[in-house]
C-alpha cells in the first residue's frame, strides 16, 4: 500500500482520529492506560493469523525465511496478553488465547510439538511455560477436564528439563542447562543464561505456587549455577552464557531479559522464602543494575545496548517489552521495589508510547524508544513490548499471583511430563519424511516406558 503523508491527508479532510491517530495516552490515568493498551493489543493482533482458516493456531509467522518469527514468540505474546487481561481486565481475547496455547501444548502435553524441532531450545519451550504458569497465576478460565491444565503445563515442561538428558553430565558446568533440547541444533554446547534462568523463574513460582520446597531447591540450585560460573558478575552484571566443555568463554552480551528473569524468579523465591534476605539482597541488586544498564539515566527509558546501537534481530526486538513485564510482576510479590521500580517503567514507557505513530493506522509503534521519532521499525514484537509496558505500570494495583492457598484453581500434576528418554535425531522434517518420523518417534517413545525419574537426581 502507498502510505500518503500526513499533510495530504489533513488536506483530503482524511485525518480521523481513528484511521490515522498517534497513540494517545495519559500515563497518571488508568483508565486512559488501558484504552491506549487496547489499541496496542488490538494492533499486535493484525500480525497474528493463527485464527483464520487453514492457519496453525497459536504461532506468529515463521520461522525465518517463511516469517519474521520464531515458535517461542507466539507463546510470549499469549503471556503478554494473559497480563493484558489481568492488568486491565479486558477479556475479549480469551477464546485465542485458550485456543493458542492448548494447540501448542502438543499431543505430549509438554510444549514441544515436533513441528518445531529444528529450532526447539529449552528456553523456547519454557516460554510457552511461562505462559502457561502465568495463567495459573492469575486465575485464568482453566481448560475442561479433559484438556491438559495450566499448572500441569507449567510441571511438564519444568519435570522435562530437570531430567538428566537435558544437562551437562560433567565438567565445570555440571548440571547445566544446555540451550538447545536436541544434540542435532546447533547451540546444543551453549549453557546460556536464558535458559537457565526461564527453568529457575518456573521453579521459583512453582513453588511459591505450590509451597513446595522441592522446586525451590532445584530453583536455588539453578541460581548457585550459573552464579558460580560468573554469569552474574559480582557488580551484578548478568552476561548471556558460554561453551562446553569448562564454560569458560563469557559472552558477555547483556540483554534486558537475562536480568529481568532472574530478577522475577528472585522475587518469587523472596516472597516463598517470606522475605528471606538474601533474596531480597538479590533482588534490590539486580534492579539497581538494571536501572543503571537498561534504563540509562537521565531519560531512563529502556534501551538494549548489546545490540541496539547496531542491528537487534527480531528475537531481541521483544526483550524491552518482557522486561516490563516481569518488573511489574517484581512489583507485586516483592513490594518494597515498588518505589524504585515504578517511576523508572513510567518514564520508559512516556518513550515507549512516543515510538506508536505510524504505520497504516498511524499508531503502529517502533523500537527505539529513545530516539523519540518514529523509526518505522514495526512488528508483533516492537507492539508487544509497548503492550507490556503500559500494563507493567497498572501491576501494582491488580491482584498479585494466586497461589494454591490464595485461590489458584488450577489443577497440577507433580508428575507430569513425558518419558522421552534419548530424544530422536533426526533432521528437520519435511513433507516426504514426516511418517518416517513419526514411526521413529513412536519407536522411540515406546522404548522408554520406564518413570520418568527427575526426582532421583542427587
Ligand atoms: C504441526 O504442523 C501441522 C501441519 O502444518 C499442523 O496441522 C499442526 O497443527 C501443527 N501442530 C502444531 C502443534 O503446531
Ligand atoms: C508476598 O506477596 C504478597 C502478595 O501476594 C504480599 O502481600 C507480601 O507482602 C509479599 N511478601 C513479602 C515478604 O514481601
Ligand atoms: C513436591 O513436588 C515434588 C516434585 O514434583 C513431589 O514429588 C512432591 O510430592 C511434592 N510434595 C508435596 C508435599 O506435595
Amino acid at each position: 500500500m502507498v502510505r500518503l503523508s500526513t499533510p495530504v491527508l489533513a488536506a483530503l479532510g482524511l485525518f480521523a482520529d481513528r484511521a490515522f491517530g498517534a497513540l494517545e495516552v495519559n500515563l497518571d490515568d488508568p483508565e486512559s492506560i488501558k484504552k491506549a493498551a487496547a489499541q496496542v493489543a488490538e494492533d499486535l493482533l493484525t500480525f497474528y493469523h493463527g485464527d483464520e482458516p487453514g492457519m496453525v493456531p497459536g504461532i506468529l509467522p515463521g520461522p525465518p525465511p517463511d516469517g519474521d518469527y520464531y515458535w517461542w514468540q507466539g507463546g510470549a505474546m499469549w503471556g503478554t496478553l494473559l497480563d493484558y487481561r489481568h492488568n486491565t481486565g479486558d477479556k475479549q481475547f480469551d477464546d485465542l488465547i485458550t485456543t493458542a496455547m492448548l494447540h501448542q501444548a502438543g499431543d505430549d502435553q509438554d510444549y514441544l510439538p515436533s513441528n518445531w524441532s529444528a529450532s526447539m531450545g529449552n528456553d523456547d519451550q519454557a516460554f510457552w511455560a511461562l505462559s502457561a504458569m502465568l495463567a495459573t497465576e492469575i486465575g485464568y478460565t482453566d481448560p475442561p477436564d479433559d484438556k491438559p491444565q495450566w499448572a500441569a503445563l507449567a510441571q511438564a515442561v519444568f519435570n522435562e528439563q530437570t531430567s538428566e538428558d537435558r544437562r551437562v553430565p560433567s565438567g565445570r558446568c555440571k548440571w547445566g542447562l544446555r540451550w538447545q533440547v536436541y544434540s542435532t541444533n546447533n547451540g546444543y554446547d551453549y549453557i546460556n543464561t536464558i535458559a537457565n534462568a526461564c527453568y529457575f523463574n518456573i521453579g521459583a513460582r512453582l513453588a511459591r505456587y505450590f509451597h513446595n520446597e522441592t522446586y525451590a531447591e532445584l530453583a536455588t540450585k539453578t541460581w548457585d549455577l550459573i552464579d558460580r560460573l560468573g554469569y552474574i558478575s559480582d557488580k551484578w552484571d548478568v552476561y548471556d552464557g558460554a561453551h562446553l566443555p569448562d564454560c569458560t568463554d563469557l559472552n558477555k552480551a547483556q540483554f534486558s531479559y537475562n536480568a529481568a528473569m532472574l530478577l522475577q524468579g528472585a522475587a518469587f523465591l523472596y516472597n516463598y522464602t517470606d522475605g528471606a534476605q538474601i533474596w531480597k539482597d538479590r533482588v534490590d541488586n539486580l534492579i539497581d543494575r538494571m536501572i543503571e544498564i537498561f534504563f540509562p539515566a537521565p531519560a531512563h527509558i529502556a534501551f538494549e545496548p548489546s545490540c541496539e546501537y547496531q542491528q537487534c534481530n527480531s528475537d531481541m526486538e521483544s526483550f524491552k517489552g518482557f522486561t516490563h513485564r516481569w518488573m511489574g510482576t517484581t512489583m507485586q510479590v516483592a513490594p518494597h521495589t515498588k518505589e524504585k521500580i515504578l517511576p523508572i517503567l513510567k518514564q520508559s514507557t512516556q518513550g515507549a508510547v512516543k515510538q506508536c505513530t505510524g504505520g497504516n493506522n498511524g499508531r503502529f509503534c517502533g523500537f527505539h524508544w529513545t530516539s523519540g521519532v518514529w523509526d518505522g521499525d514495526v512488528g508483533a514484537s516492537q507492539q508487544m513490548n509497548v503492550l507490556g509496558a503500559l500494563v507493567s505500570l497498572l501491576a501494582p494495583d491488580v491482584p498479585a499471583p494466586l497461589t494454591k492457598k490464595t485461590g489458584g484453581t488450577s489443577k497440577g500434576n507433580s508428575n507430569a511430563g513425558s518419558n522421552e528418554a534419548k530424544l530422536p535425531t533426526f533432521a528437520p522434517i519435511t513433507g516426504g519424511d514426516k511418517v518416517g518420523a513419526g514411526i521413529l518417534t513412536a519407536v522411540i517413545i515406546a522404548g522408554s516406558l520406564s518413570a520418568f525419574a527427575w526426582m532421583s537426581l542427587d
